[in-house]
């Protein structure tokens, strides 16, 4: 019988934890972390993430301050925003969600972001922290949340064969660096230009997938004893949610996996919570949140 990886049930846990942590120190006369979210435009799959976002932050006590810009907000309106956030001292974390309108360089507004004050860990001077070791960045949310669920439900990694399907900047290519980091796991990352892709995810002990497309990873693809994180999340024409591993017959050969949805999106979030903390912790030099050391 294979375990299902319970995002929700942990995520939930964590926000508990995270609740009373907060309440600590309001106790000792901080103030409540904060955290700036701006959303430009109207894509419906963003409105819903970061609605779900800015519920947790309020749970859990993090002062959430939303922006909602019109669709046809310029790129200079955007920056100029972004450097009044830099400049808040009572803002701790700013997140722009993503995608931006194609009229908006996203590379532009991510470099624009001050690194310590960047959420989601995609700045590159936390990307470059997170690939060289050489110092302790923000790590993004959805890698972090996977590296958590699978400490928790105390799944091996020393050793193993780790195969990341997908190569994004958000999920994939951190994913990578974070089991690389202290060269316990050997690292493969697949994508849309690899040759014959089950031979690579046949020989997964922790199969990682962030692709976007429904059933993409079926039985035969992978091996007996398998541990599958499924990142995906695809609506179905029915409306049904999905994600890109066909779970109901992965699960018969699997050690471990998460379902979706109640999987890696419930940590996501979660995630994101936590580096709000950790970044207002360093700032009141508290140093970094335990949950963000890899
Ligand atoms: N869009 C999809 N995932 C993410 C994320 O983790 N952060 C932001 N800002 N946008 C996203």
């Amino acid at each position: 019988m294979y375990k299902l990886l319970d995002g929700k049930s942990l995520a939930n846990k964590l926000k508990e934890e995270l609740k009373e942590e907060i309440s600590h120190y309001l106790k000792k006369g901080l103030r409540k972390p904060s955290l700036a979210v701006i959303l430009v435009g109207e894509n419906p799959a963003s409105k819903i993430y970061v609605r779900k976002k800015e519920e947790s932050c309020e749970y859990v006590g993090i002062n959430s301050i939303s922006y909602h810009l019109p669709e046809d907000t310029t790129e200079k309106q955007l920056l100029k925003l972004i450097n009044e956030l830099n400049n808040r001292d009572d803002v701790d974390g700013i997140l722009v969600q993503l995608p931006l309108p194609e009229h908006i360089n996203t590379k532009k507004i991510i470099n624009s972001i001050n690194p310590q004050k960047d959420v989601d860990g995609f700045h590159p001077l936390n990307v470059g922290k997170l690939a060289t070791g050489i110092d302790e960045g923000v790590i993004p949310c959805t890698p972090l949340g996977i590296w958590i669920m699978l400490k928790h439900y105390d799944i091996e990694i020393f050793k193993k064969n780790v195969v990341i399907v997908g190569t994004s900047n958000i999920v994939g290519k951190p994913m990578g660096l974070i089991f690389l980091k202290n060269e316990e796991a050997t690292i493969t990352y697949c994508h849309k230009n690899t040759k014959n892709l089950k031979e690579h995810t046949k020989s997964a002990d922790i199969l990682i997938v962030a692709v976007g497309k429904p059933k993409l990873i079926t039985e035969d693809m992978v091996k007996e004893g398998v541990v599958v994180v499924d990142v995906g999340i695809n609506r179905l024409q029915n409306g049904k949610i999905v994600g890109d591993v066909d779970f109901d017959n992965v699960k018969n050969k699997a050690y471990a996996i998460t379902p979706v949805p109640g999987g890696v999106g419930p940590l996501t979030v979660v995630s994101l919570l936590i580096n709000t903390v950790s970044v207002y912790r360093e700032k009141n030099g508290l140093g970094r949140h335990p949950l963000t050391i890899i």
